[in-house]
């Protein structure tokens, strides 16, 4: 059995993760929310509920006991007191594998026009995804960053990924591909640990998302 903990699990890629990962035999998901009003009802029978705040590190280290991969889908100003909270309590827990969701941009990687476009619409923010991405990668632990083109609700995967110290390739990508990545990381041991990747899709060139 692997027992995976979703952290922010009604977020909108999460949402998509805790469906596939019904689907699978030998998962056991525990699902880490805040608003249980945003719960859909249709949580899969291998889920778990547990409402909380990741900022809550005594509640974080119940949820950490006996986890194999924790999945990271947060957001918020607070983004690197969130990230330190969650390494802490990993550490704490002996728990290893984290995958952790971030953004496009953050280490300045895009270029050309949408490079630019991307730093001033987004501006401060890439401030605190890059501190979480600092701390997540001086952390010690098995991660693997995933930094999403901009987000669309498409129904569709199809995606590519860059590494870190390559540019950063396309302008958007569906949050149902980041997704399948993530499902695809946790059923795979060892698979891109130790990277920060870059998920687009393929052919999504242009100055700035198509929908912007
Ligand atoms: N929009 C884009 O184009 C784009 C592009 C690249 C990357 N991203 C980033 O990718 C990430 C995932 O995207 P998404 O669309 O899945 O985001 P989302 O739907 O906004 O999900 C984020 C989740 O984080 C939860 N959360 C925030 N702080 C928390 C805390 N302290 N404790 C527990 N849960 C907490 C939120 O819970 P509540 O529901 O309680 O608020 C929410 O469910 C986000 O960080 C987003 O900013 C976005």
């Amino acid at each position: 059995m692997k027992n995976v903990v979703i952290l922010g699990a009604t977020g909108q890629i999460a949402s998509w993760v805790v469906q596939g990962l019904g689907q699978l035999s030998g998962v056991q998901q525990t699902l880490l929310l805040r608003d249980p009003r945003k719960l859909s009802g249709a949580e899969p029978d291998n889920a778990r509920v547990v409402i909380g705040n990741v900022l809550d590190q005594e509640l974080l280290r119940e949820v950490m006991a006996g986890q194999d991969v924790v999945y990271a889908n947060l957001s918020g100003d607070d983004l690197e007191e969130q990230a330190n909270s969650v390494i802490d309590a990993m550490q704490t827990s002996h728990v290893k594998r984290l995958i952790f969701v971030l953004s496009l941009g953050i280490y300045d990687e895009i270029p050309g026009k949408f490079g630019q476009w991307n730093h001033e619409v987004i501006g401060e923010p890439l401030k605190y995804y890059r501190r979480a991405a600092d701390a997540i990668e001086a952390s010690g632990l098995e991660f693997t960053i995933l930094r999403p083109a901009w987000l669309t609700d498409e129904d569709e995967v199809d995606y590519e990924t860059t590494g870190k110290d390559e540019p950063f390739k396309g302008t958007v990508v569906s949050r149902r591909s980041v997704g399948d990545l993530v499902i695809h990381l946790i059923r795979t041991p060892g698979l891109h640990v130790g990277a920060s990747l870059g998920v687009n899709k393929p052919g999504s060139e242009g100055d700035k998302p198509y929908f912007m």
